[in-house]
């Protein structure tokens, strides 16, 4: 998704902008820009593609100035070109901007009647000219962005700097994020903490409908209303060097191999040693009386949610509903009085979850949130935060934060059993158990990397796989499709596996691979019979199982992966490492851009 950053300070604005610009690429873009004052006067430079474009460019006609806005543009309203890139602007105002207008084409008949000239298909270009046109009409240029704020409708985080104003870089916020900071004598905005990073870790994030002047050194936040207000500031913690893979080829791979620690990370946030029992993190009474719970999320998260849902119906035996926030949002079910809400997202800022947790708290629900970014807009609307300990996300693809986001609901699950009296002790203290084991379980699939590489190459040249699983191995088969979807570009699709007979099955010829995530354990017959229906229509069969699964049907199978042996409550958890591994390689053997393939976001902002 577009991603924003700002500066203004006292040395060259031009390579810390591309700085904070590298730190924003995880976010999916594909062209990017910056504008800079020098001489009173804004410079612009912007390119398709990759940021070593940019930089290229910069290099023939370097951009002098001490303040500056920077963008990385993930194309919505025109094809990602050089004339759609951002900034935007006009002689006297330059805009970045992160979120959709929706309202520019009135706004451009009204500016365009006015005799205002548009040069893109962006929507974003009507902020520039709407404030120019403003600034002609006599206004100064606080008073002009203040002003057109008020016109703008739809999502945005926004950069603005002004021609002849070397000190006034503005930032506003309205459903999209965006942070501001300060050092010294300079102050900063970007859409996250970790853009700024090198620049700052003083850091706080807007407030929604905020717009905040910067100058250097000082920073000054308004709300909505304009009335001048004071958000809190708070030290950030992130790592600085992300130019390091520490040895892995991508963020992706190294993502993958961090599980076993952020699981161990995870779990100790909400394990208890003293007590030896796992907690919520604020002890919360109504959900004693839980009678339904709705899981709404997009994507990865949405398979965590997925998942979730046999535990929390299995263990803690509340009905569950989950839900696609995209569709949820619309759908305006009637929720339960009193009821709650559980919204998962890794970024904590996906629009349509978002959306989907204002309309919860608009139908009076408690709104529990298990995200990764803690300082999101999700966390800071939500009644109680479980956060996940992923660390940053690099990669596009979701991988330690989906296992982090399934550690955590199985956590929850537990916890909200033994406050319902659903579990005994004996179990808990056996499910506890279980969910310790599995760092060190993790770290023992990973040692088997090598044998994923293989079958890798072999899939590489397919144009379809099935992805088969039964229970909680359901959700781990669509997670499955959507990586290799993801970073490969192979069509997959992930299907329960009982209910493969009744379409998907046609899809089978000669070689077709089929992968199906079976560990041995009660559901492992039936899938076992799903084998053989696929084997008997020459699929090539590709099984993920312990030692008892992959024995038993070993005359079917083309390939297996042997998995430790592994209790059935953790076992979508352990069993999500070798499908990670499987897209992984096979992206790598089409030799895909692997940690930001091709028209993905990481967090998609808009809807
Ligand atoms: O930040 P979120 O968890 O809310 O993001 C939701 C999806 O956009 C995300 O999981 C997406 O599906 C990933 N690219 C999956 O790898």
């Amino acid at each position: 998704m577009c991603g924003i950053v700002g500066l203004v300070g006292n040395t060259a604005a031009s390579p810390r902008l591309v700085e904070g610009l590298r730190r924003l690429e995880y976010r999916g873009y594909d062209s990017a820009g910056i504008a800079t004052l020098s001489n009173s006067k804004i410079d612009i430079c912007r390119a398709e593609g990759k940021l070593i474009n940019l930089e290229e460019r910069i290099k023939e006609t370097p951009l002098s100035g001490n303040i500056g806005i920077g963008h990385t543009r993930w194309a919505t309203h025109g094809a990602p070109s050089v004339l759609n890139a951002h900034p935007h602007s006009t002689k006297s105002v330059a805009v970045v901007h992160n979120g959709i207008i929706e309202n520019f084409s009135s706004l451009r008949s009204m500016l365009k009647a006015e005799g205002h000239e548009f040069i893109s298909d962006t929507d974003s270009e009507v902020i520039p000219k709407l404030i120019h046109h403003l600034l002609e009409q006599g206004y100064k240029p606080i008073e002009a962005v203040a002003s057109a704020l008020k016109r703008l409708e739809g999502a945005f985080a926004l950069g603005i700097i002004f021609a002849g104003h070397e000190q006034l870089l503005i930032g506003a916020r309205r459903g999209s994020p965006l942070a501001i900071g300060s050092h010294e004598d300079e102050s900063f905005l970007a859409s996250d903490a970790f853009a700024m990073a090198p620049f700052t870790r003083r850091i706080s994030y807007l407030e929604e409908g905020d717009w905040a002047v910067l100058r250097p050194g000082v920073t000054e936040v308004f709300d909505s209303s304009d009335r001048a207000v004071s958000r809190t500031f708070q030290e950030t913690d992130y790592n600085l060097d992300i130019a390091g893979k520490a040895g892995y080829q991508h963020f992706m791979e190294k993502e993958i191999h961090e599980q076993p620690r952020v699981i161990r990370d995870t779990l100790n946030t909400y394990y208890n040693s003293a007590a030896g029992k796992i907690f919520l993190p604020n002890d919360n009474k109504e959900l004693e009386k839980l009678d339904q719970l709705s899981i709404v999320a997009c994507g990865t998260s949405f398979y965590a949610g997925l998942t979730a849902r046999y535990w929390i119906e299995g263990i803690a035996r509340v009905p569950t509903i989950v839900d696609i926030a995209s569709e949820f949002r619309y759908l305006e079910s009637p929720l339960k009085e009193n009821g709650t809400a559980l919204f998962i997202s890794q970024s904590g800022e996906t629009a349509d979850t978002l959306a989907a947790l204002r309309f919860a708290k608009s139908q009076q629900q408690k709104i529990v949130s298990v995200v990764n970014v803690t300082e999101s807009t999700m966390a800071r609307e939500s009644n109680i935060v479980m956060p996940t300990r992923a660390g940053i996300e690099i990669g596009v693809a979701s991988t330690k934060a989906f296992t982090t986001q399934l550690v955590t609901l199985a956590c929850f699950s537990i916890a909200l059993a033994r406050k319902r009296g659903a579990i005994s002790n004996k179990e808990e203290v056996r499910l506890t158990n279980v969910l310790e084991s599995l760092p060190e379980l993790a770290s023992k699939v990973l040692a088997q990397n090598q044998s994923f590489i293989e079958i890798s190459a072999e899939l590489s040249e397919v144009e379809t796989v099935l992805y088969l699983g039964r229970g909680s191995s359901y959700p781990i088969a669509l997670e499955g499709a959507l990586k290799l979807k993801e970073i490969s570009y192979i069509h997959a699709e992930g299907y329960a596996a009982g209910e493969m007979k009744h379409g998907p099955i046609a899809l089978i010829e000669k070689n077709t691979p089929v992968i199906f995530i079976a560990p041995s354990g009660p559901l492992f017959e039936k899938t076992a019979s799903n084998i053989q229906e696929a084997a008997a229509r020459g699929a090539r069969i590709i099984l993920i199982s312990d030692k008892k699964g992959i024995t038993a049907l070993n005359e079917l199978i083309h390939i297996a992966f042997e998995m430790p042996e592994v209790d059935e409550f953790v076992a979508p958890i352990l069993y999500t490492i070798p499908i990670q591994l499987l897209a992984y390689y096979t992206a790598v053997s089409r030799g895909t851009d692997v940690d930001q393939p091709r028209n993905l976001a990481k967090s998609v902002t808009v809807e």
